[in-house]
C-alpha cells in the first residue's frame, strides 16, 4: 500500500516526538518515502540529524531557508505529498492550523496542502480537554482533516488521562487505513435520513422530538469514508455536516419524503430519522392566540407518509434498505413485524426503555433481518455506523 507513496510527516513539539522516529522506520520498511518537517518545538525533542538519517532524506525546518527553498519550496513540499501526517500535533500546532496561520514552514505547508491530512494530537490531558483545544479540533474535523484520537494512560508529566500519542505501530495502522484502504463503496450512492422532523402547527409552533441526529450523521460519515456518494436528508440538528457529504435540510416529514424521492436513484437507503407519526391537518396562518374564554384549541392530526416504507416499495427501490426502530418492549418481535410491514431488508432495533439513547454517544443495537437476529454489544454511534457500513460492503460486494 505504501509503495511509491510520499508521506509528509510534520513533527511538532512534544515529548512523544520520539515515536515519530519509529513511525518513519515503519513507513520506510513498508516501501513508502517520508519527507519530514520539524517545527522549532519538535527540534527540542528530536534532532534534524536523527530524522534525516532515518528518513534518508533532507529534513525541512525553516520557512525562509535559502537552501530548503532552492531544493524544494514549501508549496512543492506540500503538493508532492500523497498524504500528510502531523504527529505529534501539539496544542499550539493545532491552534495554528485552525487559525490558518502561516508563520513557520509547518503551518505554511499545511495551509498550501491539497492532500488529505491526518492529525495525531499529543498533550497533557487537561490541555486536551480544554474547550479551546476541543473547538480547534472540531474546526479541523469540519474541514475534513482526520483526527486520530489520543490514547489514555500515564503521561510524561506525571498525570494520567487522555492525551498520549498512540504507539508508532498504531499510528502506522491508522495511516494505512485512513489514506490507503480500498474504498469499496466507490460509485455507490447512499441516501441517509437523520434527525427529527418538525411538524408545523402555526408560524411559531411545531410538533417535534428529541432526536439528536448523531447516529444518522455517523452513518453518513462512515459511508463516505468507504467511498460512497452520500446524500444526508436531515431534520433540524445542531450537528456539523460530515466532510464530503451532501446535506439537504428539511423540516417536516413531507419535505423529507420529497427530498428522499428526488435523491433517487440510490443503491443504499438508511432511514435513521425520527419521523413524526402525525402532523396537524391544518397549519394556522397566524399564531394561535389564547382564548379569553380559556378554551383550549383542539389539534387535529393526520398520519404522515412513511418514508422508509415508501422507499422500500418504490419502483426505484435501492438495493439495500435499512430502518431503525426504537422500542420499549418486545424489541425483537416488534422489529420483525416492522421488516414485513415496511418491506425493508434490515432493522436496527434499540431498546429505549432503560438507558438514554436520544442524544447519547453510544447505542445498543440488535440487527434484525428476515434471516435472524444479531445482537451487537453496546458501542459508540460511530462504531454502530462502521458495523452497518461493513454489512453494506459485504452485501454489495
Ligand atoms: O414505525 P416506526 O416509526 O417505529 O419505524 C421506524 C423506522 O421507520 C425508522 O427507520 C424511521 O426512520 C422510519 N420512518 C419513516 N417515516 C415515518 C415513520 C418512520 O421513514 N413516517
Amino acid at each position: 500500500m505504501f509503495t511509491d507513496k510520499n508521506i509528509l510527516l510534520v513533527i511538532s513539539g512534544g515529548i512523544a516526538a520520539y515515536k515519530s522516529l519509529a513511525l518513519i522506520r515503519l513507513i520506510k520498511k513498508a516501501g513508502g518515502r517520508v519527507s519530514c518537517i520539524l517545527t522549532k518545538g519538535g527540534e527540542q525533542f528530536v534532532t534534524p540529524l536523527s530524522v534525516a538519517a532515518l528518513s534518508e532524506a533532507p529534513v525541512y525546518t525553516d520557512l525562509f531557508s535559502l537552501k530548503d527553498e532552492t531544493e524544494m519550496g514549501h508549496i512543492r513540499l506540500a503538493r508532492e505529498a500523497d498524504a500528510i501526517v502531523v504527529a505529534p500535533a501539539s496544542a499550539n500546532m493545532i491552534a495554528r492550523l485552525a487559525g490558518g496561520f502561516a508563520q513557520d514552514l509547518a503551518s505554511t505547508c499545511l495551509l498550501a496542502a491539497d492532500s488529505p491530512i491526518m492529525i495525531a494530537p499529543a498533550m497533557n490531558p487537561v490541555m486536551w480537554n480544554n474547550p479551546a483545544v476541543q473547538d480547534n479540533i472540531s474546526t479541523l474535523k469540519r474541514r475534513g482533516m482526520h483526527i486520530m484520537p489520543p490514547a489514555s494512560g500515564d503521561m510524561a508529566c506525571g498525570e494520567t488521562g487522555e492525551g498520549r500519542l498512540p504507539e508508532a505501530e498504531d499510528l502506522f495502522a491508522e495511516i494505512e487505513r485512513f489514506f490507503f484502504a480500498p474504498k469499496p463503496l466507490n460509485g455507490k450512492h447512499a441516501l441517509v435520513t437523520a434527525g427529527p422532523t418538525y411538524e408545523p402547527i402555526d408560524p411559531v409552533r411545531f410538533i417535534g422530538n428529541h432526536s439528536s441526529g448523531k447516529q444518522g450523521y455517523a452513518i453518513a460519515h462512515a459511508l463516505r469514508q468507504a467511498g460512497a456518494t452520500v446524500t444526508l436528508i436531515s431534520g433540524p440538528t445542531a450537528l456539523q455536516t460530515p466532510h464530503g457529504v451532501k446535506r439537504i435540510d428539511i423540516q417536516s416529514a413531507e419535505d423529507m419524503l420529497s427530498a428522499a424521492e428526488s435523491a433517487l436513484p440510490a443503491d443504499i437507503a438508511i432511514c435513521s430519522a425520527a419521523v413524526a407519526d402525525w402532523t396537524p391537518v391544518h397549519i394556522a396562518d397566524s399564531k394561535i392566540k389564547k382564548q379569553a374564554s380559556g378554551e383550549i384549541p383542539a389539534l387535529n392530526l393526520r398520519e404522515n407518509p412513511d418514508i422508509l416504507k415508501t422507499l422500500a416499495n418504490h419502483k426505484k427501490r435501492p438495493r439495500i434498505v435499512i430502518g431503525f426502530a426504537a422500542e420499549t418492549n418486545d424489541l425483537i418481535a416488534n422489529a420483525q413485524a416492522k421488516i414485513k410491514k415496511k418491506n425493508c431488508d434490515y432493522i436496527c432495533a434499540n431498546d429505549v426503555s432503560g438507558a438514554q439513547v436520544f442524544g447519547a454517544e453510544d447505542n445498543h443495537v440488535h440487527l434484525i433481518s428476515a434471516r435472524g437476529v444479531t445482537e451487537w454489544p453496546r458501542m459508540s454511534k460511530d462504531g454502530v455506523a462502521q458495523k452497518i457500513t461493513d454489512l453494506i460492503i459485504e452485501e454489495l460486494g
